[in-house]
């Protein structure tokens, strides 16, 4: 060869080489398709934010090494670039590690996150990682594959954020040197010249990775196959385990008895999240990546592509730990924010937690209704009785309840609920909810049997440790999520909303009212308590408006979603979490009731008629539960609707008749002509009265509420009328039993609540 065509040749490879360079992603000169670098004043916050990582939630082993089974393997890494950390620990088959970080590029941030995972058959690593974004008290979460080199000193990573809408650019690509530091502890000195000594040179991590195909269809009439089993950790299979696709609306199988399942898609995600849980396990997940798992097994065939997946679910702990500490609901935000009370649900869970906070659920334990009530009545009404029973605080202060070994009422009870006792039916205690073994026993005293987890239980990173909750599919790992159907079932309120006294005495019957209505059975009407109480959060639409400098902004007219969701078209049930998931796995935390006027009115309808008499007016009045999946008023009976009419004669108001009680002739009703209550009336051996509460009955005496679809019709004739108003009235209280709690309610109010909703009113003349 001569030397002119060795120097062609040259030029070749080197241009060859060029490109190469050029192209390959893991190259430094590789522009990543993460944004620009962020402004010097964010980078400066971030590098400030990081140094709190070491009070993260974690898993103790690292912080506490000698706490646990010394593992197998540990090591420290960092990535080039940006100087990401990553610690660790290996135990046999099973990989945990550590990792914190700061990303100084646009919408970057400080950020400390846990991941676990095992060995696979092809000697990778897949793990699940979940991370709290520090700047932000967020989270974010995905998925990593490492492979080690064979002497452990390098791991080469392929990284999936799982907050990406469905399957775009899911991939980041890094590789990590392992350095001579002490894992789980930082290091001193210069961060870059640990990098810049080692002798191997980290290639930087960052960027993603276009996979170019975020969907593969199959062609018409084929289908990706998916052979799969459901096991334990002794590889036993599970029968009945819920088997879901990541926020796919539905579960797309369950098991059969030896735990196999087989799933069939035309088109798939390039990445399939496929997730599987059942009651007693906490949730597992698997990724599949599409190229390589549907190519490596079955007969080559044209109509089918197969791949096998197994997913593995850890059982639970079956022990309640009472010194379980609940965690607060409460978000915190900046500057109270600290990055060990990250894991406060309310961080992450901003809308539910906003929603919940306004709900009757928040306020239970501090009405100051219901603490009269107890004070001034049940409690002395109880002793009186000669009884030592707290018949209250097992509902009212239900956190509270969970922690004392009997219900007294010389020992501790809703008076005493502080710190987070104090939120009442908080997010920690009502999903930690593991079953309702008897709807009518009273609360936490018979009814709710939680499973709180050991605090001390280091599979499971950070204080929150178990969440129970109706998705499969959620694999955070600091929520230790398992599913449990029981939460888009009505028996779960049954807890609390159904009780019956040992007596017999059903003080509140809203489940077994429910269970005698349609809304219970198969069919087209039926519905959950959580079907109306919790519905879907709603979408709206973006609209352009005037905003304040003038130009027009958008902005999400008459639903719940922010402009984000609203573009990706799904709900994100925690910020900055994971996918945004279709409408119908979000719901309403609001507990909608009776304080929402377009709730309450949808509940109820008020038909008038009147007809002429020789000596004033006949008013017939029909009102019908025209949606309460159960009596109206339900609840435990305090409340009532009154009709209430003021008829007049010439203009004049006409005095009262001998119908609508004197001492409900207050407030709406004041001057009422005639009426009547609608609720459950109680009964002792005195009497019977609208102001006795169940709690000091001895029997039901009557019950006119309104079941759904059956009219009733109350007819006054009202003598000397020539017209009249007629008023339909949600009424909190009796005002008799209400001055007995020494409420008092002459500015028609009970606490921070009206005594009275105008739920209906109607004009009528002769
Ligand atoms: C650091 C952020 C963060 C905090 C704090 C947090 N969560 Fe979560 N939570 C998540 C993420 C992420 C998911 C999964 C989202 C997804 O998969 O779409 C989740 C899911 C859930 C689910 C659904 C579980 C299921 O299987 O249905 C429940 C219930 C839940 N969280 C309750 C709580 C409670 C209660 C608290 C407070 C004790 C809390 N969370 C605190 C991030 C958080
Ligand atoms: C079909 C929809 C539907 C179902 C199912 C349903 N509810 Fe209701 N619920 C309503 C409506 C509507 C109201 C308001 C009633 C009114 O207008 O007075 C209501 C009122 C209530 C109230 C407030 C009581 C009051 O008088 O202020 C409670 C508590 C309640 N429901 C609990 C439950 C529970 C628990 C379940 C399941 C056992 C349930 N609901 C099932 C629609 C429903
Ligand atoms: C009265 C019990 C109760 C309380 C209190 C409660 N939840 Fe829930 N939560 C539920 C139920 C029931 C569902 C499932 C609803 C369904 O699927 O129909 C649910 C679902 C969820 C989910 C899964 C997504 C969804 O909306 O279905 C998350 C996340 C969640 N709750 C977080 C929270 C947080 C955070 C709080 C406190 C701010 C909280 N919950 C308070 C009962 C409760
Ligand atoms: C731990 C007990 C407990 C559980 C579990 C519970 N609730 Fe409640 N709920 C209460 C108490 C107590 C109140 C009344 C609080 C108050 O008024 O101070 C209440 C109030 C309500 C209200 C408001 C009624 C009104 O006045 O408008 C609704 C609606 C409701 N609950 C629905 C539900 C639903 C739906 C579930 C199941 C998903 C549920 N609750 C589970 C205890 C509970
Ligand atoms: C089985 C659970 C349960 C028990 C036990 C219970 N409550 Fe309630 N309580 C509720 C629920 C649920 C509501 C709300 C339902 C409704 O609208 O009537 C409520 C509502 C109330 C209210 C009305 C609050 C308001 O602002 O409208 C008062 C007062 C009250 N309870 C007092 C008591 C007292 C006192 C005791 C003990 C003698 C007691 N409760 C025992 C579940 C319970």
């Amino acid at each position: 060869m001569s030397r002119k065509t060795q120097a062609y040749f040259a030029i070749v490879l080197l241009a060859l080489l060029l490109v190469v360079v050029a192209l390959d992603p893991r190259t430094p000169a590789y522009r990543s398709s993460y944004d620009p670098q962020a402004s010097a004043r964010e980078v400066a916050q971030w590098a400030e934010d990081i140094k709190a990582w070491p009070r993260s939630p974690t898993w103790e082993k690292f912080r506490q090494p000698e706490t646990v089974s010394e593992p197998d393997f540990e090591g420290s890494y960092i990535f080039g670039k940006y100087d990401y950390r990553v610690d660790v620990q290996i135990r046999g088959d099973h990989i945990h590690y550590i990792s914190w970080g700061n990303d100084d590029q646009e919408n970057g941030g400080a950020w400390y996150s846990v991941g676990e995972g095992r060995r696979q058959d092809n000697g990778e690593w897949f793990s699940v990682w979940s991370c709290l974004d520090i700047s932000r008290a967020v989270s974010n979460g995905g998925g990593a594959w490492f492979h080690f080199s064979k002497d452990r000193k390098r791991i080469h990573v392929r990284y999936y954020h799982d907050t990406l809408p469905f399957g775009e650019n899911p991939i980041e690509l890094g590789e990590a040197v392992r350095v001579d530091l002490e894992p789980g502890r930082e290091m001193s000195g210069d961060r870059h010249s640990v990098i810049m000594d080692s002798a191997w040179g980290a290639r930087p991590l960052e960027g993603r990775v276009r996979t170019r195909v975020p969907t593969v269809a199959m062609p018409e009439g084929a289908k990706f196959v998916i052979w799969g089993r459901v096991v334990d950790d002794r590889g036993e299979g599970i029968d009945g385990a819920a088997v879901k696709r990541r926020a796919s609306g539905a579960i797309d199988a369950v098991t059969d008895s030896r735990g196999f399942f087989r799933l069939e898609f035309d088109k798939l995600e390039a990445l399939l999240l496929l997730a599987a849980g059942k009651l007693g396990y906490m949730n597992g997940i698997l990724t599949l990546e599409q190229d390589r798992a549907f190519s490596a097994i079955g007969p080559k065939r044209e109509s089918e592509k197969v791949a096998l997946a197994t997913i593995v679910l850890r059982p639970m702990d079956r022990v309640d730990h009472a010194e379980y500490e609940w965690v607060s609901p409460e978000y915190l935000p900046r500057p109270d924010y600290d990055v060990a009370e990250h894991l406060n649900c309310g961080n992450c869970h901003r809308r539910e937690y906003d929603d919940w906070r306004e709900s009757r659920h928040a306020t239970m334990a501090r009405n100051p209704w219901t603490r009269a009530a107890f004070e001034r009545d049940a409690k002395p009404a109880a002793v009186a009785r000669g009884s030592n029973v707290d018949e209250c605080t097992p509902c009212h202060s239900p956190s509270l309840a969970a922690k004392l070994h009997g219900y007294h009422l010389d020992g501790a009870t809703l008076l005493d609920a502080k710190g987070v006792d104090l939120h009442g039916n908080h997010c920690d205690f009502c999903h930690k909810i593991e079953a309702v073994t008897v709807p009518e026993a009273p609360g936490m005293n018979g009814s709710i049997r939680l499973l709180r987890p050991d605090p001390k239980d280091d599979t499971v990173p950070g204080n929150v440790k178990r969440v129970f909750g109706p998705l499969p599919d959620v694999s955070f790992l600091y929520m230790g999520a398992g599913y449990n159907p029981i939460f888009e079932m009505g028996v779960l309120c049954a807890s609390c909303h159904e009780h019956q006294r040992d007596d017999g005495l059903h003080s509140q019957s809203t489940y077994s009212e429910w269970r005698q209505t349609r809304f219970s059975r198969p069919g087209n009407d039926y519905k959950e308590c959580q079907s109306c109480h919790m519905p879907p959060y709603t979408a709206g639409k973006l609209r352009a408006i005037p905003g304040p400098d003038g130009n027009p902004q958008m902005v999400n007219i008459g639903g719940d979603l922010t402009g984000n969701e609203l573009k990706n078209n799904g709900v994100a049930i925690a910020r900055y979490s994971t996918r945004y998931r279709p409408l119908n796995e979000a719901h309403k935390h609001s507990f909608v009731g009776t304080e929402d006027r377009d709730f309450l009115t949808s509940g109820v309808s008020m038909e008038v008629e009147t007809e002429r008499l020789t000596d004033g007016l006949r008013v017939r009045v029909t009102v019908t539960n025209t949606g309460a999946g159960h009596a109206i008023p339900t609840g435990h009976g305090l409340k009532h609707y009154i009709v209430a009419i003021h008829a007049t004669g010439d203009g004049q108001a006409l005095p009262p008749g001998e119908s609508l009680p004197a001492d409900e002739r207050v407030n709406a009703a004041d001057g009422a002509t005639e009426g009547i209550v609608i609720g459950r009336r109680f009964a002792d051996a005195t009497g019977q009265s609208w102001a006795l509460p169940w709690w000091r009955a001895d029997k039901i005496a009557a019950d006119n509420r309104l079941w759904p679809d059956m009219p009733q019709e109350y007819v006054f004739d009202i003598a000397g009328a020539d017209a009249a108003e007629v008023k339909l009235i949600l009424r909190r209280g009796s005002p008799g039993l209400l001055r007995e709690h020494g409420m008092d309610t002459s500015h028609g109010r009970v606490g921070a609540d009206a005594l009275d909703v105008l739920v209906h009113t109607a004009k009528v003349t002769r």
